[in-house]
C-alpha cells in the first residue's frame, strides 16, 4: 500500500482554504493509503508565536483533524515535535540543501518581504518539510497549490541525497485537488485566503458561527457586473465564490452558473452562506465534543509512538549513509 504524508501548521485557526485544499482530501485518501497526518508545530515557530496560544492551537488542530473525519484506526495522527527524528533529519537535510534554492522559495520571499529581520528557520523551513515527508517513504503528499514548490524542492533534495550518499529516499509526488486548491481571500480575491490575514473579513474560519459566515460572505468583494459567471482572470471575486460553492455542495460550476441565470449577487450569496453553514455545522459539533475529551490525548500518544517507530528506521539509514555516529557491532 502506498504511503501518504501531509501536515498542517497550528499557527492559527484553520480556514476553509485549509479544509478544501487539504484536510477534506485527507479524509477521502485515508481509505486507500497508509496515511501519516501531522500537526507541524516546529514549522509554526519559524515566525513568532505566543506559547499559550500555540499550545491551544495544537490541541485544536488535533480535534479538527478528527472532527473532519480522520480515523485514527486507519491513519496515524501525531504532533511533529513529539517525534524527534523530524528535527534531526531536518538538520541533516539543511546540510544537503543550498541557500540559493531556499532563498528562491515564493513563501520565503513573501514572508520576509519588507521585514528588517526574519528567523533563520523561515529560510531553512523547506528541509524540515522535506524531512517530514522523506522519513515515511512517502509516495503522495496531498496539499493545496501553494505547497507545490516545496514538494518539488523535497524531490530535488531527496535526489541529491540519494546520489551523494545512498539511495534510500522515495521521491514523493504532490497531490493537488482539481477544485479548491487555491481558495482566495474574500476581500482581495487575487490573494490566497490565509490563516494569518489581518483582515478578519477576508477569511472564513472552520469554527466561525453561522452569523459570522453569513456576514463575511455578504461582504465578500465581487464586481459591478452583477451576473453569476466564472471568469477567474477578469472576475476573480465571483469566480472564487463559485469555487467555494462548488467545493462545498459537490455541484459543478456549470450547473451552479445555470441555476443563477437572471439572478443577482444577493440571492447567490444568501444561498452560498447556507451551503457553507450546512457543510461546516456537523464538523463543528464533532469538534466541540472532542476538544475536551481524553480521547484526543490517547490518539496523539498512540500516533506519536507509531510514527516514531517508522521515522527512526529511516533516520538510522540516513545517519549511516552520511557517516554520522559510530558503526554498531550488532
Ligand atoms: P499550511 O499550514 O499553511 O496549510 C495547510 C494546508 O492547507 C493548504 N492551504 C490552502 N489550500 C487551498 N486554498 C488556500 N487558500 C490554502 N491555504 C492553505 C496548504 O496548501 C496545505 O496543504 N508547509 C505546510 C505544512 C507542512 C507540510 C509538511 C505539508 C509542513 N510539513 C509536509 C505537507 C507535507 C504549510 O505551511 O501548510
Amino acid at each position: 500500500m502506498d504511503t501518504i504524508f501531509s501536515g498542517i501548521q497550528p499557527s492559527g485557526s484553520l480556514t476553509i482554504g485549509n479544509y478544501l485544499g487539504a484536510l477534506r482530501n485527507f479524509v477521502d485518501l485515508q481509505k486507500n493509503y497508509d496515511c501519516y497526518f501531522c500537526i507541524v508545530d516546529e514549522h509554526a515557530i519559524t515566525v513568532p508565536q505566543d506559547r499559550l496560544k500555540l499550545r491551544n492551537n495544537i490541541r485544536s488542530l488535533a480535534a479538527l483533524y478528527l472532527a473532519a473525519g480522520i480515523n485514527p484506526e486507519k491513519s496515524t495522527l501525531f504532533i511533529q515535535s513529539e517525534v524527534s527524528a523530524h528535527a534531526e533529519l531536518g538538520w541533516m537535510l539543511q546540510c544537503v540543501a543550498y541557500t540559493g534554492e531556499l532563498e528562491r522559495m515564493t513563501q520565503f520571499k513573501d514572508k520576509s518581504a519588507g521585514k528588517d529581520a526574519v528567523t533563520a528557520g523561515l529560510l531553512t523551513y523547506p528541509p524540515l518539510m522535506a524531512a517530514d515527508i522523506l522519513l515515511y517513504s512517502t509516495n503522495l503528499v496531498p496539499v493545496g497549490d501553494d505547497q507545490k514548490q516545496h514538494i518539488e524542492l523535497t524531490r530535488d533534495i531527496a535526489e541529491r541525497f540519494n546520489r551523494k550518499y545512498n539511495d534510500i529516499f522515495t521521491l514523493p509526488e504532490a497531490h493537488i485537488p482539481k477544485v479548491g486548491a487555491r481558495v482566495m481571500s474574500l476581500q482581495n480575491p487575487t490573494k490566497k485566503m490565509s490563516k494569518s490575514d489581518k483582515n478578519q473579513k477576508a477569511t472564513i474560519f472552520l469554527l466561525d458561527d453561522e452569523n459570522k459566515i453569513e456576514k463575511k460572505i455578504k461582504s465578500a468583494v465581487t464586481d459591478s457586473q452583477g451576473t453569476i459567471e466564472f471568469d477567474k482572470e477578469n472576475r476573480p471575486g465571483i469566480s472564487n465564490l463559485l469555487t467555494i460553492y462548488s467545493s462545498f455542495s459537490g455541484e459543478t460550476i456549470d450547473a451552479i452558473v445555470e441555476k443563477y441565470v437572471g439572478r443577482g449577487y444577493g440571492d447567490f450569496k444568501q444561498d452560498l452562506a447556507e451551503v457553507v453553514i450546512n457543510a461546516l455545522s456537523p464538523l463543528q459539533k464533532r469538534y466541540y465534543d472532542l476538544i475536551e475529551s481524553d480521547r484526543l490525548d490517547e490518539v496523539l500518544d498512540l500516533g506519536a509512538d507509531k510514527a516514531e517507530v517508522k521515522a527512526n528506521k529511516m533516520l538510522k539509514k540516513a545517519k549511516k549513509a552520511m557517516g554520522l555516529g559510530r558503526v554498531h557491532k550488532k
